[in-house]
């Protein structure tokens, strides 16, 4: 029997890197959507990167006009004034920030009705620490995509201390739903994802910095003999080193565990401001691209 969740609206909140992948996905799955931000340039950004993705599923076979055409027709952007009482979920997907996110999932608790379920996409904020400042706790879940969202197949849903069973169970169909493969983890600092890939790469820059291998021979090693796609300098280049590093911020100050100490060559890169390639230069010279 499908329940509510699987046929009202979804909204979602901050229409940047990921709240656009989000809705894009959402759409495809024939969901409507109503997508927010809080400035009209960042809408006008999000919605023409979601048409632009869909262009290039066009391209390369996977998607005709007509299929685009209607998964545009299911999402509507706005600043302002979204019909929020009529939706299922919400995923806020606004910026890595503690004390914006609170203030934004204050005013969904408000706005949404109260069997909606309040989704984030932080990637290592606490699920816990967010779920506490709305009044439905057993409600408020994580549901962190991975960049870029059309394209990757998994999402970890994490589980805050008050969160309910029913939460889990509907917010894993969901994601089963879009066609993602959700795994189900517990609200501890970076989650699985982070907390694995992050000593990885922060390990990466201690043995840079220390001098056991060029940034090539590193990356190599990675690549040739591990079989990972990219090196884990080059990787972080691609994250940012400024997001690396408060990750492992977030690591260190969670576990309070110096294992997670953030490499000091990683500090003086983004005290430089060489934060990867938003920024020109991180480990490597994408001045060029
Ligand atoms: N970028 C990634 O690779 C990645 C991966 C996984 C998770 N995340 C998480 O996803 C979240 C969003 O990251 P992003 O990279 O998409 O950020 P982004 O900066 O690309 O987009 C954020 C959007 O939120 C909008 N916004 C800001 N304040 C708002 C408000 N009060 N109301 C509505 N909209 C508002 C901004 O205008 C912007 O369009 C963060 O929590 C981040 O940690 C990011």
């Amino acid at each position: 029997m499908p329940t509510a969740t699987a046929t009202r609206p979804v909204a979602v909140i901050g229409a940047g890197t990921m709240g656009s992948g989000i809705a894009q996905v959402f759409a495809a799955a024939g969901r409507q959507v109503y997508l927010g931000d809080r400035d009209e340039p960042s809408l006008k950004r999000g919605l023409a990167s979601i048409a632009k993705s869909l262009d290039r599923l066009i391209k390369k076979g996977t998607l005709d006009a007509a299929a685009r055409d209607q998964v545009l027709a299911r999402i509507r952007g706005a600043t302002a004034g979204l019909p929020l009482s009529e939706c299922a979920i919400a995923v806020e997907a606004v910026p890595e920030r503690l004390d914006l996110k609170k203030v934004v999932l204050r005013e969904l608790d408000n706005a949404l009705p109260p069997d909606a379920i309040l989704a984030t996409n932080t990637s290592s904020i606490s699920i816990t620490e967010l779920a506490a400042v709305t009044g439905r706790a057993a409600r408020v879940i994580g549901m962190h995509f991975m960049n870029p969202v059309p394209v990757m197949p998994l999402v970890e849903v994490v589980r805050g201390l008050e969160t309910s069973e029913e939460t889990v169970t509907r917010t894993m169909e969901l994601a089963r739903d879009l066609g993602k493969t959700p795994v189900l983890v517990e609200d501890r600092p970076g989650f699985v994802s982070n907390r694995v890939l992050l000593p990885m790469i922060n390990e990466a820059i201690f043995a840079l910095q220390e001098g056991v291998a060029t940034r090539e021979g590193i990356d190599t090693v990675m690549k040739l003999g591990m079989n990972h796609p990219l090196g884990p300098l080059a990787l972080a280049d691609l994250i940012g080193l400024d997001v690396c590093l408060d990750i492992m911020e977030v690591l260190h100050r969670g576990f309070g565990d110096d294992k997670y100490r953030p490499c000091p060559l990683l500090r003086q890169m983004v005290a430089a401001g060489r934060l990867g390639r938003k920024s020109g230069r991180g480990f490597y010279d994408y001045s060029d691209s």
